[in-house]
């Protein structure tokens, strides 16, 4: 396996995705962690991390001096490139050289191992303030941008760095250079979860005894569904599923849900609560975006609690929770809030009552979501099913801005399914991250029939990305969008306008609250 050491970089966590893509075995350790630890893992190769310090600052964080001396191929990203350099006797300044942002790498050795396939000129993110002024002595160039060396190889060390990133999309061919490298450590591509479901539920089955029951709230999802299944293989009997209607989901989607999960589940231990009503009056006024963030959680643990309740007074030993936590959600979670300052409330970040009394379960927590997609595809879901765009928890919730009643949420019900129709239609609904309508708190003036009208402004959303963190606005179809305008103004009572969003996150999020 490959062992990434983190220095501290936001990127960290994308290098092991990187890697996960290439099917090749990683993991990552902390920056100190000992030698001995990483030959107990059977590592064939290391990564340092970017960071955000300088190497030689007081506290700057550096590994274990004798990682060098196991002769493994290293490489190391931005920070990490500055280590290695430093370790083999290269010069690493603050000279005021920094780069934030996209650069073109101008590689000078196409035919060294690590470089194989990239071409002349490439585009990479950079982000650095400190750089390789001097290589060291045995080093040869690989690559530099116009105003620092970028790449290059101690051959004789098994050493290499790239002061750019590779693990990120801004860098199109990163990927290339990680595959590279680990062809250079030897690590073969294998089927990192060929039998993930099968240690997942032994797992489970050793967690919960005979007489224990496992609750899962099943959101129409990928990720709480591909949940709700391995824990049915473990304790097929003592899995109960409850799936709830807020009120807030897309047309005929509570429906739709409902009838695949009354196949999946059995039908005793499979529960439908229809809740849009008290969800509804409590949200009816609330227009700030956490705040109804804030409700929708409370009022999620309120349903869950009754039905544990009931449960329970039936004698049914209610132990677990499952949940369908994934790695990112982790990530985002335990964001350091120091430098990470809070964006949105995440609903199911909202702490499960502690007089529930329920442990967690979560299976999927160490998978990206394409693992996740890919582990539903082997538990039988259907590639519709599993290619659905996420969803955000609080639903339309956040997509209905100003009042929250039950005929905007219809009007806005309405748009977004003709926008959807219209996304499949133009072959955009497998090519982008997410696509949907935004009801808008304004009414603006228009003419029908020869009629003014005062009605209300949907705006279409659709963005690319590659994990929600970051994402951009696709060149859309022309037709497409005058189709989209046309019929949802011919459409949907109430609304005379169409506007699109044509903003990237950051600045804004994908969604609108
Ligand atoms: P933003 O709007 O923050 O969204 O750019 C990033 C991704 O997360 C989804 N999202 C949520 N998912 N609960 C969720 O489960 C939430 O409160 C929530 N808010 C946003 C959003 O749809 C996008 O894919």
């Amino acid at each position: 396996m490959i062992a990434i050491l983190d220095f501290g970089s936001q990127f960290c966590h994308l290098i092991l995705k990187k890697l996960r893509y290439l099917k090749i075995p990683a993991k990552i350790f902390p920056f100190d962690v000992k030698a001995e630890v990483l030959q107990q893992h059977n590592v064939k190769g290391i990564i340092f991390s970017g960071g955000p310090r300088s190497i030689y600052e007081p506290n700057a964080p550096h590994p274990d001096p004798k990682i060098y001396a196991l002769n493994l191929p290293i490489l190391g990203i931005c920070y990490g490139s500055n280590l290695v350099a430093a370790h083999f006797g290269g010069d690493v300044k603050r000279t005021g050289k920094a780069e934030y942002g996209i650069e073109t790498l101008y590689v000078t050795n196409l035919n060294h191992p690590l470089m194989k396939g990239l071409q002349k000129e490439e585009q990479v993110l950079m982000s650095h303030g400190d750089n390789i002024e001097q290589l060291p002595p045995t080093a040869q160039l690989l690559g530099k941008t116009k105003k620092v060396i970028a790449a290059f190889a101690i051959d004789d060390k098994k050493a290499y760095g790239v002061q750019f990133h590779p693990e990120v999309h801004h860098t199109p061919h990163g990927a290339l250079l990680l595959e590279n490298f680990t062809k250079i450590c030897n690590v073969e591509k294998t089927d990192l979860h060929e039998d993930f479901i099968e240690k997942q539920v032994t797992e489970i089955k050793n967690t919960v005894k005979e007489d224990e029951h496992v609750l899962v709230a099943v959101s129409g999802g990928v990720d709480s569904t591909v949940t709700a299944l391995i824990i049915a293989k473990a304790v097929p009997n003592r899995l109960h599923a409850i799936f709830i209607n807020n009120g807030l989901l897309r047309k005929n989607e509570a429906e739709e849900v409902n009838e695949m999960y009354k196949h999946l589940f059995p039908q005793s231990n499979y529960y439908y609560v229809d809740a849009s009503e008290k969800f509804l009056s409590r949200l009816r006024d609330v227009t700030d975006p956490q705040k109804k963030r804030l409700i929708i959680g409370q009022t999620f643990n309120e349903v869950y609690g009754e039905l544990v309740k009931e449960l329970r007074s039936k004698g049914i030993n209610l132990k677990y929770l499952g949940q369908g936590t994934i790695y990112p959600d982790r990530i985002e979670s335990a964001a350091p809030s120091k430098q990470a300052s809070k964006i949105k409330q995440h609903h199911n970040l909202v702490p499960l009552p502690k007089y529930l009394n329920l442990q967690l379960i979560e299976p999927l927590k160490d998978l990206f979501k394409f693992e996740v997609r890919e582990i539903g595809k082997r538990l039988g879901l259907s590639e519709k099913f599993i290619k659905r765009h996420p969803f955000p928890g609080p639903g339309l919730a956040v997509r209905c801005l100003g009042q929250l009643t039950k005929e905007r949420l219809d009007t806005l019900r309405e748009a977004d399914a003709i926008l959807h129709e219209l996304v499949l239609k133009y072959d955009l609904y497998d090519t982008v991250w997410q696509s949907f309508a935004v009801l808008l708190p304004v009414k603006t003036v228009g003419v029908q029939g020869d009629e003014r009208t005062y009605r209300e402004v949907i705006a279409i959303r659709i963005v690319e990305s590659v994990d929600a963190m970051t994402a951009t606005v696709p060149e859309l179809p022309w037709e497409f969008l005058k189709e989209c305008a046309q019929r949802i103004v011919d459409e949907v009572p109430g609304v005379n306008r169409v506007v699109l969003d044509i903003t990237s996150k950051p600045p804004a999020t994908i969604e609108w609250e």
